[in-house]
C-alpha cells in the first residue's frame, strides 16, 4: 500500500427533496448566484422551479447561464465567465449532469483569474481560486459533485483536457434519486459505464497490488453499480436502486476509490477524451468501446491476476478472458456500443484518434506511445 493523502471537503446531503436545502447553503457564501444548466432537463424534472424558490427564499439573485452542451465547449465557458463577472455573481449554483458541473467549475476559477481560463487546461497556470460552488446533481454518472475536476473542449483545437484544483471542491452537492428518473436509457448506460470505467482505472493500472482495503472498495462499488443499473433497468421507477446507483457514482471518483494505489494512470480516459473531441460522442459511450479493448491488452501486457481477482469478485468469473467478456456483456446489456463501428467511428480514423490522445497522455505524464494508443484501438475494431 503506497502513501497517500486523502482530502474531500464537499459537504453532501442526499436523498428525497433535499434540493431546497442549497437555498441556505448558499446564502451561507454569497448573494449573488450564477445558476448553470443544460438545455433544458432541469425544467422538465422540476428541478429548476424548487431550486430558483429555494435561492430566491434567501434573497440571493439568479443569473442564468444556460444551453451547456453535453462535452462543455470553451467559447461558452467564456461566456459564462463574462455574465458572472457582468452581473457580480459570488456563487455557482449548477444544475445537472457533469457537463453542467464541470463547466460551472470553469466559470468558477475564470472569474478569479485575469488570463485565459484554457490556461488551466493546458497546464500554463495553476487554479489558485474560484467562486463557490454549489450543485444539484441529476445524472450519476462523473463523480464531479465530490471531486476538485472539470473537463472542457476547446472546440477550436479538438483538445478535451481536464483542468482541477482544491477550489474547485464543491461546497455543498445536493444529491435527490428521484431528479435522476426522466433520464433516458442512454445516460442510464452512459453513467454506468463512466462510473465503472472510474473504479476500474485505478484498480487495473496501480503499480502496487497490495491494497487490500481498496480493491474491496472498489469491488463492492463495482458491484453496486452493476446491480442497480439492472435494477434501474428493468424498474426505472426503483428509488432505491437510483439511490445507490447515485451514491455509488460519486464514490467512484471521490479519492476514495484509488487510497493507496500510487503510480495509477488513466488510460482509458486519455483514448476517450479524443473519441469525445473528434466525434463529440457521449463519454461514457466512449469508454464502452475503449474499455473492452484496453482490457485485451492489458491481458497481453500485463497477465491475468487483476482480471482474475476482479472477475471473481464482480461476475463469478473464473479466468480473465472471461472477464472481459463479462464487462462486454454489461456495456452491452446497458445498451453502449463495444465496437468502433457501433458507433460509426470508422477503423481508418485510428491514427488520428490516437495522436489525438497522445495530446493528453503526454499533458498527463503517461508514458505511452502512438503505435501502442493504435493497437488498442486497433482491437476495438
Ligand atoms: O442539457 P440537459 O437538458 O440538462 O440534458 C442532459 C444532457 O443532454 C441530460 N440530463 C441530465 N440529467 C437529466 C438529463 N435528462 C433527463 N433527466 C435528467 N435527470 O443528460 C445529457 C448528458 O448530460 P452530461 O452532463 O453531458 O452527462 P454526464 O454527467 O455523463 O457528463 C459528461 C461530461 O463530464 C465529463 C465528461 O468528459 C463529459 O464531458 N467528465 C467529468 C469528470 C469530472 N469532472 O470529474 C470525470 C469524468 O471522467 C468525465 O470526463
Ligand atoms: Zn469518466
Amino acid at each position: 500500500m503506497q502513501n497517500f493523502t486523502f482530502i474531500n471537503p464537499t459537504r453532501i446531503i442526499f436523498g428525497k427533496a433535499v434540493l431546497a436545502k442549497l437555498g441556505p447553503e448558499a446564502a451561507k457564501a454569497g448573494q449573488k448566484a450564477l445558476l448553470v444548466y443544460g438545455r433544458g432537463s432541469i425544467k422538465k424534472n422540476g428541478v429548476y422551479d424548487v431550486l430558483t424558490g429555494a435561492l430566491e427564499k434567501e434573497g440571493i439573485t439568479v443569473t442564468e447561464h444556460h444551453g451547456v452542451k453535453p462535452n462543455p465547449v470553451l467559447s461558452h465557458v467564456r461566456s459564462g465567465i463574462r455574465k458572472a463577472r457582468e452581473n457580480s455573481c459570488d456563487l455557482i449554483v449548477a444544475a445537472g449532469g457533469g457537463s453542467v458541473i464541470d463547466e460551472a467549475k470553469a466559470i468558477a476559477a475564470g472569474v478569479k483569474y485575469d488570463g485565459d481560463v484554457w490556461d488551466f487546461f493546458c497546464g500554463k497556470a495553476a487554479i489558485r481560486e474560484a467562486l463557490p460552488i454549489f450543485t444539484a446533481l441529476t445524472l450519476p454518472a462523473t463523480g464531479s459533485e465530490m471531486n476538485s475536476g472539470c473537463v472542457v473542449t476547446n472546440e477550436a483545437t479538438a483538445q478535451k483536457f481536464s483542468a482541477q484544483g482544491p477550489a474547485l471542491f464543491p461546497r455543498v452537492s445536493a444529491l435527490d434519486p428521484e431528479t435522476t428518473m426522466t433520464l433516458p436509457r442512454t445516460q442510464i448506460a452512459n453513467g454506468a459505464v463512466d462510473a465503472i470505467a472510474h473504479i476500474i482505472e485505478g484498480y487495473f493500472t496501480t503499480k502496487d497490488a497490495d491494497a487490500a482495503v481498496t480493491d474491496e472498495i472498489v469491488h463492492a462499488l463495482a458491484r453496486s453499480v452493476i446491480d442497480s443499473t439492472g435494477r434501474i433497468l428493468k424498474d426505472r421507477a426503483d428509488y432505491n436502486a437510483r439511490a445507490s446507483m447515485m451514491w455509488s457514482a460519486t464514490l467512484a471518483l471521490n479519492g476514495l476509490a484509488t487510497c493507496g494505489y500510487g503510480g495509477m494512470t488513466f488510460i482509458n480516459h486519455a483514448i476517450e477524451h479524443s473519441l469525445s473531441a473528434l466525434y463529440d460522442i457521449a463519454h461514457g459511450a466512449g469508454l464502452a468501446l475503449v474499455i473492452p479493448a484496453w482490457f485485451k491488452h492489458h491481458l497481453q501486457t500485463s497477465g491475468p491476476a487483476r482480471l482474475e481477482k476482479f472477475g471473481a469478485e464482480v461476475f463469478g468469473t473464473s479466468t480473465a478472458e472471461e472477464a472481459i467478456k463479462a464487462f462486454e456483456d454489461f456495456f452491452r446489456k446497458t445498451g453502449a456500443p463495444v465496437r468502433l463501428s457501433e458507433a460509426a467511428i470508422p477503423a481508418e480514423d485510428i491514427p488520428r484518434i490516437a495522436e489525438n490522445a497522445m495530446g493528453l497522455i503526454r499533458l498527463w505524464g503517461m508514458k505511452h506511445e502512438q503505435p501502442e494508443i493504435e493497437k488498442i484501438l486497433g482491437l476495438a475494431k
